[in-house]
């Protein structure tokens, strides 16, 4: 049985991935130093998947426990690594924080990668990369664009420092995986998504508004140039997200890769309006959201969906799921999570 390290595994998309990973028969070790996330959360993947993962709690900016960490399990096979800070405004406010989070521990990882005999990667990386996209639906050859966060940033640097590396290891092969956005959580709502103080995304501040935590949603901007006026999005269930990582996993241990790094954009295909997915969620709760439309906010594109063309031909992967799917299994977990 392959081992895989998943960094970040008890995170959103981590947590996810690691119960498809599980349920594909790979073992799994868990690095998380729960800065953003709690250690409850390996009891929601061990009450789904019946096994519980190995779990080190481990910061990867502590370079000699990285290290330590690479001599005990010598026999790792694949790393998939989500491990980051990802909340935009506050990397504006903390590029080096940033920095050394997101771009030192990518650093440190892949040192030790170099070491081992044939190393499997994949990135967690973002549609940020793209910005404001010249053509829609966006494809992997679109240009990247400058960031417009240090937190982009590290998403592009990170990008690059993988294809530099994999340029002269010859052992390790990587996979970049460019997410739109994220949303829904787990049918058992065993585990979700867990923000920490008022949710930046809308998903999360649409559940904690309709549960009454939060008084009203604000919807930043109705005058773009878009049908209704709000911006679009492509909103990608988790759960087929995380299958996409597998996938990923298996094409590199499996040597089906067509070179030694390569990127992949992991969308529906579909764009949706913000009022469009308040829409959905009131039709699947039945609920009526209190919002209000306000002014935009600053550094928002106006419209981002992939065009997934690659994913489903290389990766032979597709999005299952629907945005309805999405926000049912999101307000499933919203509601568990506040009766506990
Ligand atoms: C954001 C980040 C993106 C990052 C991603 C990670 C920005 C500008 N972009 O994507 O870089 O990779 O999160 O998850 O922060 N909205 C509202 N009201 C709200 C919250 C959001 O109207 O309270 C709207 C936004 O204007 C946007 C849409 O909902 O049109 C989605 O927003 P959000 O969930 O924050 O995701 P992104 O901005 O696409």
């Amino acid at each position: 049985m392959n081992k895989i390290l998943v960094t970040g595994g008890l995170g959103f998309i981590g947590s996810h991935t690691v119960v498809e990973l599980q349920n594909e028969g790979f073992e799994v070790v868990i690095i998380d130093d729960l800065s953003n996330s709690s250690i409850q959360v390996l009891d929601g993947i061990t009450s789904i998947t019946g096994k519980k993962p190995i779990f080190e709690k481990l910061d990867l900016k502590e370079k000699s426990k990285v290290e330590a960490f690479f001599k005990k399990y010598s026999d790792i096979k694949g790393v998939i690594h989500f491990a980051a800070s990802k909340a935009v405004g506050e990397s504006v406010q903390e590029p080096l924080l940033y920095y050394e989070n997101n771009i030192s521990t990518l650093v440190y990882l892949l040192k030790e990668l170099k070491n081992m005999q044939e190393a499997s990667f994949i990135f967690s990386s973002s549609c940020t990369v793209y910005g404001q996209a010249d053509e829609l639906p966006i494809t992997e050859n679109a240009p990247v664009k400058m960031a417009e966060s240090p937190y982009g940033n590290t998403k592009q640097i990170g990008e690059e420092i993988i294809s530099d590396t994999c340029k002269v290891l010859p052992n390790l092969k990587a996979i970049a995986l460019r997410y739109f956005n994220p949303v829904g959580s787990h049918e058992s709502a065993n585990i979700g998504e867990l923000p920490i103080g008022v949710p930046q995304n809308l998903v999360p501040f649409i559940t904690q508004t309709a549960i009454g935590i939060r008084e009203q949603l604000s919807v930043f901007g109705d005058d773009y140039p878009t049908p209704d006026g709000t911006c679009i999005r492509d909103y990608i269930h988790v759960v087929d997200l995380a299958k996409a990582h597998v996938i990923a996993l298996k094409r590199l241990l499996e040597n089906k890769n067509k070179s030694n790094f390569e990127t992949f954009n992991l969308g529906t295909g579909t764009g949706s309006s913000v009022l469009e997915v308040i829409k959905s969620f009131e039709h699947v709760s039945g609920k009526k959201l209190n919002y209000k439309i306000v002014g935009r906010r600053e550094g928002d594109v106006i419209s981002a969906y992939a065009d997934t063309s690659k994913a489903n031909i290389d990766l032979g992967w597709k999005a299952a799921l629907s945005l309805d799917d999405a926000m049912r299994s999101a307000w499933k977990w919203e509601q568990k999570v506040r009766k506990n």
